[in-house]
């Protein structure tokens, strides 16, 4: 069984956003499996990976946003960057070797991942394909 399972519930049904949030998750799963058996190198590099793709991601959704003019841009947005601020700066003080990378800083993100899917993305989602945005 998956660290974190890519199911309907995982999906919000935009094949660009629906992709690009598959690959976070397998990278996740491929994170998890890292820290279970004490790769600790492995595991750094590829969360300044996820985080690198984090970026990009949440840049990419900023960018439909703007593009359908969807009302709830700047809380979206804000969300955003408060969470990647927060994994920024985990991933350096991981990197640092001040913090050791856990199952429990893994369990915050995927807690933060569905919460934020289903109050945000799963809302984007709809709106871009109500206005025919792929
Ligand atoms: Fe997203
Ligand atoms: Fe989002």
């Amino acid at each position: 069984m998956n660290f974190i399972e890519w199911n309907e519930e995982a999906k919000v049904n935009h094949v660009a956003m629906d992709n690009e949030h598959k690959q976070m998750i397998d990278d996740t799963n491929k994170l998890y499996a890292l820290v279970t058996t004490n790769k600790k190198e492995k595991a750094n590099n590829l969360l300044l990976k996820i985080v690198e793709d984090l970026k990009i991601h949440f840049e990419s959704e900023n960018n439909y946003m703007l593009k359908s003019k969807i009302p709830q841009y700047i809380s979206h947005k804000l969300e955003h960057e408060r969470f990647y601020n927060k994994i920024k700066d985990l991933q350096i003080r991981i990197a640092s070797g001040k913090e050791t990378l856990s199952v429990e800083h893994l369990k915050i993100v995927k807690s933060w991942f569905f919460n934020h899917l289903d109050f945000k993305d799963k809302h984007l989602a709809n709106f871009l394909n109500e206005k025919n945005i792929k």
